[in-house]
C-alpha cells in the first residue's frame, strides 16, 4: 500500500455533464467519461475528483443533492459508475467525489417530509426558527444572487436556515441522527470503491447554528469522529476539503488540541491561490513568499491541495481590497468578469491574455508548490470561458476535444447541449481542441503531458518540504526546493519579463551531479549552478540530489 498516496497524487476535477457525451442527449455522461480515461492516463493524472455525481435538481450544478445513495440517471446508472471506478483503478487512477452534505436540495425526500409538519421524523434534521431571525440577512455566501439565510416557508409555518441558496436548506449536524447518516453515506461510497471525498462547505457543515447568532460555534469533533469511521471502512481513504477560513482557524481542521492530525487529510490552499493571483498580476513573488512563510505548518501527515482554477469564481477573499483590485485590474478588468464582489469568473489562459510562456510558468509555479496539485479540466488545452452565460457557468463549458460538430463532445443537436460550446477566434472548438494539440508535440497539452511525468519522478514534490530559498536574486524571480528522503528538487521562476541570471554556487556543495529535468527552452548547462540564465517568464527545474539508497516502502512514487 503507497503511504499517503495523496500528497503524491496529481488530481484532475470535472464535471460529468460536461466532459463527454455517449448517448448523443447533449449531456456529458458517465460511459462518455470511461471512453476518456485512457486520455487522463495518458495527460498522468493519478486521481479525479468528480463534481457531484448524484440525482439533483440542478440548480447549483448538482450542488443541490436529491438522493445521496445514487447517481444522477443523466449520467448512468450506480452499474455505470463501479464501472467507472473499475476501469479508473486499471488504469491506475483512483476516483473521488464530491460530499455535498452541508444541505440537501429543497426537492430532498428529508426535506420534503421536514417541511410537511413538525411531527415529521426529518423535522429535526434541519435547522427552523419560529420566528423571524433578526441575523436573517447576515452570512451570505452568494451575495447579489442571494438575499438571506433565513427563508420562511409557507408549508412548515416556520423559518429554515440555508447558508447557501434558499433551496438549499442546511441540515442540523447536531442531530444525533444526521451524523449517523452521513456516515452511512460515505460507507456506501466507500464500499463501492471511491478513494475518497472531496468534502463541501465544511466550515458550514460544522456549525451549530441558532437564530439571532450569527458567528455560530463549531463542532471540530464531527470531523474526528468522521475521519475515524471513514479510515475503518478504508484505510486509505482521504478526505478533502473546502475550508476557506483564516490562517489561523485552519489547524483546527487538521488536528485535535493535542496537535494529532485526525481530522481531515487535506485541506485546499486557498491562501496560497489568491496569493499566486497577486504573485502573478505584480509579476512579483513576494506574495508566494510570504504565503510560503507564514502559513501555520502542518501537523505530520497533514496536505495542502493547491490549484490555479476550479469549478467556482477565483476567491480573492482572503486579499486586502487593495490586493484585489491590482488583480482585477490584470486579470478581471471589466466589470461582467467579477463575481460576489470578491472574485473573478475567467479561466486562466485568458487572464494571461492567452500568453503562452505565461501560462507554462503559472502552471509549473503551482505544480512545484507544497502540496498536491489540481487541475481543472480543459486547463490543460488553454480552453477560455463565456462571460455571456450566467456566473460561474462561464467557465462550465463542454470539454473541446475536436473540431468536430459541437467539439467533439456529443453528437446532439446543438441547442440540446447542456451549455454551448465555446466557439469564438481565439478560444473556440476549431482552435482549441484535443486532436489538434495531440499532433502538435509542442502543444500546451504536450508541455502539460511532460510537466506531469516529470513531476510525478520526483516524489519530494508534494509529500516533502518546500521551503523558499532566500538568497539574492533579481526582481521577478522566485527561488524554492522541495526536499525529502528520497532527495531535493530545485526550482527557478520568473514572474516577470526581464532575462535575468541566477546564481545559486552556495547550494553546489550540497548537490550531486545537478541535472535540469525541465526547463521552458534550452539553457546551457547548470554547471556549478553559479550563473543560471532564466528567460522573461522562464523557469527551470533543476534536480539536486537523489537520495537511491531512500527506503523503497515509504518513498516509491504513487499510482501506476
Ligand atoms: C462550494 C462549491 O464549490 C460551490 O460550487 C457550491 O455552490 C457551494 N459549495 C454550495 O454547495
Ligand atoms: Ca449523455
Amino acid at each position: 500500500m503507497n503511504d499517503r498516496w495523496f500528497s503524491k497524487a496529481v488530481v484532475y476535477c470535472l464535471d460529468i455533464d460536461t466532459f463527454a457525451d455517449s448517448n448523443g442527449d447533449g449531456i456529458g455522461d458517465i460511459p462518455g467519461l470511461i471512453g476518456r480515461l485512457d486520455y487522463l492516463a495518458r495527460l498522468g493524472v493519478t486521481c479525479l475528483w468528480l463534481h457531484p455525481v448524484h440525482p439533483s435538481p440542478g440548480r447549483d450544478d448538482g450542488y443541490d443533492v436529491t438522493d445521496f445513495y445514487n447517481v444522477d440517471p443523466r449520467f448512468g446508472t450506480l452499474g455505470d459508475f463501479a464501472e467507472l471506478l473499475h476501469q479508473a483503478g486499471d488504469r491506475g487512477i483512483r476516483v473521488i467525489i464530491d460530499l455535498v452534505v452541508n444541505h440537501t436540495s429543497d426537492q430532498h425526500p428529508w426535506f420534503q417530509s421536514a417541511r410537511s409538519s413538525p411531527d415529521s421524523p426529518y423535522r429535526d434534521w434541519y435547522v427552523w426558527s419560529d420566528t423571524e431571525p433578526s441575523d436573517r440577512h447576515q452570512g451570505m455566501v452568494f451575495p447579489g444572487e442571494q438575499h438571506e439565510t433565513w427563508s420562511y416557508d409557507r408549508r412548515a409555518k416556520a423559518w429554515y436556515y440555508h447558508r447557501f441558496y434558499r433551496f438549499q436548506p442546511d441540515l442540523d449536524i447536531r442531530n444525533e441522527q444526521v451524523r449517523a447518516e452521513l456516515k452511512k453515506i460515505m460507507s456506501f461510497w466507500l464500499q463501492l470503491g471511491v478513494a475518497g471525498f472531496r468534502m463541501d462547505a465544511v466550515p458550514f457543515i460544522i456549525e451549530h447554528t441558532t437564530p439571532g447568532q450569527p458567528s455560530s460555534p463549531k463542532d471540530f469533533d464531527v470531523l474526528t469522529d468522521l475521519r475515524q469511521h471513514v479510515q475503518w471502512r478504508r484505510g486509505d481513504a482521504v478526505l478533502l476539503a473546502e475550508a476557506n477560513v483564516e490562517p489561523d482557524e485552519l489547524v483546527d481542521y487538521f488536528a485535535d488540541a493535542g496537535g494529532s492530525a485526525n481530522r481531515l487529510h487535506m485541506l485546499f490552499d486557498f491562501m496560497l491561490n489568491g496569493r499566486l493571483l497577486l504573485a502573478l498580476a505584480r509579476q512579483d513573488p513576494e506574495p508566494v513568499i510570504e504565503a510560503l512563510r507564514d502559513t501555520p505548518a502542518l501537523p505530520a501527515g497533514a496536505s495542502w491541495a493547491t490549484f490555479l482554477r476550479n469549478h467556482d469564481e477565483i476567491d480573492l477573499s482572503r486579499l486586502t481590497a487593495a490586493q484585489r483590485e491590482e488583480v482585477y485590474a490584470q486579470f478581471g478588468p471589466e466589470e461582467h468578469m467579477r463575481l460576489y464582489g470578491r472574485g473573478i469568473r475567467r479561466r486562466l489562459a485568458p487572464m494571461l491574455g492567452n500568453d503562452r510562456r505565461r501560462i507554462e510558468l503559472a502552471y509549473s509555479l503551482q505544480f512545484t508548490l507544497r502540496g498536491t496539485p489540481v487541475l481543472r479540466y480543459g486547463e490543460e488545452i488553454g480552453m477560455g470561458e463565456d462571460l455571456s452565460l450566467d456566473g460561474r457557468e462561464a467557465i462550465r463549458t463542454p470539454m473541446q476535444w475536436s473540431s468536430l460538430r459541437n467539439a467533439g463532445f456529443s453528437t446532439a443537436d446543438p441547442a440540446d447541449l447542456v451549455r454551448p460550446i465555446i466557439d469564438d477566434d481565439e478560444y473556440g472548438y476549431g482552435t482549441v481542441n484535443v486532436t489538434a494539440q495531440r499532433r502538435d508535440r509542442g502543444s500546451l497539452l504536450g508541455w502539460f503531458e511532460r510537466m506531469i511525468r516529470t513531476l510525478r519522478e520526483a516524489p519530494e514534490v508534494g509529500a516533502g518540504s518546500c521551503t523558499h530559498v532566500d538568497v539574492p536574486t533579481p526582481p521577478g524571480i522566485l527561488v524554492h526546493r522541495a526536499d525529502d528522503h528520497s532527495g531535493t528538487m530545485l526550482f527557478l521562476h520568473n514572474l516577470g519579463t526581464e532575462p535575468a541570471t541566477v546564481d545559486l554556487g552556495d547550494l553546489y556543495d550540497d548537490a550531486e551531479l545537478p541535472t535540469e529535468v525541465l526547463a521552458d527552452q534550452d539553457y546551457p548547462p547548470v554547471g556549478k549552478l553559479d550563473a543560471l540564465d532564466l528567460d522573461g517568464f522562464g523557469y527551470r527545474w533543476i534536480r539536486l540530489r537523489l537520495n537511491s539508497h531512500h527506503s523503497p516502502i515509504t518513498g516509491s512514487t504513487s499510482g501506476m
